[in-house]
């Protein structure tokens, strides 16, 4: 309900979710995944909003804020998960589109969201409370193949901080979630199947799995949360052990 910080987020199916649950409204660019996670979020007794919108557009997600505000009346929580991953080759083998279109999935689209949100949220008396979704690829390790994009999610972790910096004096708490692999089809190597990537988290993580993204989102859910409201500015790993 709008008002309430009870969370937000479906975990990493939506690429952006804003509004607290269970109003909720999910953003990506395809509209079918969209209609799907909202009607799983209407099957479960919430009240869901699905809006096409590219997050690297300032219109578009300036427009699905707007949206939300105008449908539940207020914007409580936002989990910007939106991301991109292009590598796998070593970094002189990268084109200039693909290092351009992860900077403007991955930091330019969280900017134009951050802003946005902070904007709206800074109109409420209750303030709100934003998760961005970073990754151990930005600022806890490293990986082969990676490189751009672990600049991308290093940016975010550092958006975070700055953001949270500068804003929580108005009541809005800013947080990020850096997740290891997760078990969506992004952590999967060329060519891997689901039960080959299970073998290989069993022999090299310390959990001997990978992250479900039911497990992100219980990040996601206590960073938004009342629970949370002495940590700003964090960057919480949720990552097997991967990085412990
Ligand atoms: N999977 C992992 O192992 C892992 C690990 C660490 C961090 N992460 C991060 O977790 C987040 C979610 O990843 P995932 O694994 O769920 O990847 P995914 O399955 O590829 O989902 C990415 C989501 O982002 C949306 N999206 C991409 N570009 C967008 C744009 N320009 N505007 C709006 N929405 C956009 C996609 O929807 P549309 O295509 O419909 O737009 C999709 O819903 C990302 O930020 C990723 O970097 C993932």
């Amino acid at each position: 309900m709008p008002g309430r910080r009870g969370g937000a987020g479906d975990g990493l199916q939506g690429a952006d979710v804003v509004a607290a649950a269970p109003d909720r409204m999910v953003v990506g660019r395809r509209r079918e995944p969209l209609e799907e996670t909202a009607e799983s979020i209407e099957a479960a007794g919430g009240k869901a909003l699905a809006v096409t919108a590219d997050v690297a557009r300032a219109a578009d997600i300036e427009a699905a804020v707007a949206a939300a505000v105008e449908h539940f009346g207020s914007l409580d929580v936002a989990v910007n998960n939106a991301g991109v991953f292009r590598g796998g080759a070593p970094l002189a083998d990268l084109t200039e589109e693909d290092w351009h279109t992860q900077l403007g999935v991955n930091v330019t689209g969280v900017f134009l969201a951050l802003r946005a949100e902070i904007r709206q949220m800074r109109t409420q008396p209750s303030g709100g409370a934003i998760v961005n979704i970073a990754s151990t690829f930005g600022a806890h390790t490293r990986h082969p193949g990676a490189a751009a994009y672990a600049a991308t999610k290093a940016a975010v972790s550092v958006l975070t901080r700055g953001a949270a910096l500068d804003h929580i004096r108005e009541g809005i708490r800013i947080n990020a979630v850096s997740p290891g692999a997760v078990d969506t089809p992004m952590s999967l190597q060329p060519g891997e199947t689901d039960a080959d990537r299970s073998a290989r988290a069993r022999a090299t993580l310390p959990l001997g799995r990978v992250t479900t993204t039911e497990e992100v989102a219980a990040a996601v859910l206590h960073l938004a949360s009342d629970d949370a409201a002495s940590t700003v500015g964090t960057d919480l790993v949720v990552d097997s052990g991967a990085t412990a």
